[in-house]
């Protein structure tokens, strides 16, 4: 209803319940805004602001599609020609909004909006130029016991989002399941999260039931003794291990955006209670 109707003028109860309305519509956008803030300080850049107000029910609905891995169950009943439609060429652009912390503080956050994945050439996001390192004030392993605490200390969010079909997705398993030191060139601790996802049943025989989500991260000690992250990237492997095509990755990122959230009610509460 018009707020000029003749209506509302000449009825202040009607008025007011409307005003009421809006401006309960308006804080609860605040509301999920600082949710997700905080969730993810990654996302506090005006382009990651405003894809975001765009979503169906703007931050709210970003929260709910990255707070769980899609569910890899749904995914195969959902109908895929009532929901987005999965078609390759359509969507090439991405949003990777990426934030690391170490025992809960805040260390590292970067976005990358990638327009162009190839269709041969094997499917990678990075997210530094190899003359970038980033310093995080955090003291370089020297001994085994120090490289054991750091797979437990280190946890780090990789949200992907697709600003066109207005969806996104958590790429990340949150801890990594490889920390190991490398010792060439120079020494280096080198991290990898990752995370499988069922895509469906393919053609028999096919490589891609499974697909995994590899995320990498490159640590290496400066002159003062800390740690400076010197690169982090993301890459798309089949069942056999082999690199996906950025063509291939990006039928399996729209199924994945597609697919239903699992359990997102509980999450919901639990990142309001958090926030509060
Ligand atoms: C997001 O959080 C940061 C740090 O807590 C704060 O400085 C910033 O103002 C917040 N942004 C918004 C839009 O609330
Ligand atoms: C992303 O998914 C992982 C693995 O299921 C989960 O541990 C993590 O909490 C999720 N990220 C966020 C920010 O909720
Ligand atoms: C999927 O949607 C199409 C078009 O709306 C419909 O014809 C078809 O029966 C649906 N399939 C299932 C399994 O719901």
């Amino acid at each position: 209803m018009d707020m000029d109707s003749p209506w509302l003028r000449f009825c202040p109860r009607l008025r007011l319940l409307r005003l009421l309305r809006l401006y309960s519509l308006a804080s609860d956008e605040t509301l999920w805004t600082n949710i997700c803030n905080s969730t993810w300080p990654s996302t506090d850049t005006p382009r990651i602001r405003h894809v975001i107000s765009s979503f169906p029910k703007g931050p709210r609905s970003f929260f709910s599609d990255s707070v769980t891995n899609p569910d890899t169950i749904s995914t195969t009943t959902t109908n895929s020609s009532t929901s987005s439609p999965v078609n390759p060429d359509r969507t090439s652009r991405l949003i990777s909004a990426v934030d690391i912390y170490h025992q809960k503080r805040h260390v590292f956050s970067k976005v990358v909006e990638t327009e162009s994945f190839g269709n041969r050439s094997p499917f990678r996001v990075e997210l530094l130029d190899p003359e970038d390192t980033v310093p995080a004030r955090i003291p370089h392993p020297v001994d085994e016991r120090m490289m054991l605490e750091l797979g437990d200390r280190f946890t780090l969010s990789w949200i992907l989002i697709d600003p066109i079909r207005r969806r996104a997705m958590n790429l990340s398993s949150y801890k990594p399941v490889i920390v190991e030191r490398r010792w060439l060139p120079g020494e280096q601790v080198h991290m990898r999260y990752g995370w499988v996802f069922y895509s469906g049943p393919g053609k028999e025989g096919s490589a891609t039931e499974y697909v995994k989500f590899g995320i990498s991260v490159t640590w290496e000690e400066c002159q003062c003794g800390v740690m400076h992250v010197t690169g982090v990237s993301l890459d798309l492997e089949d069942m056999y291990g082999n690199q996906m095509s950025g063509k291939e990755s990006l039928a399996i990122i729209q199924k994945g955006m597609a697919g239903i959230r699992g359990s997102v009610k509980g999450r919901e509460e639990e990142g309001r209670r958090r926030y509060e």
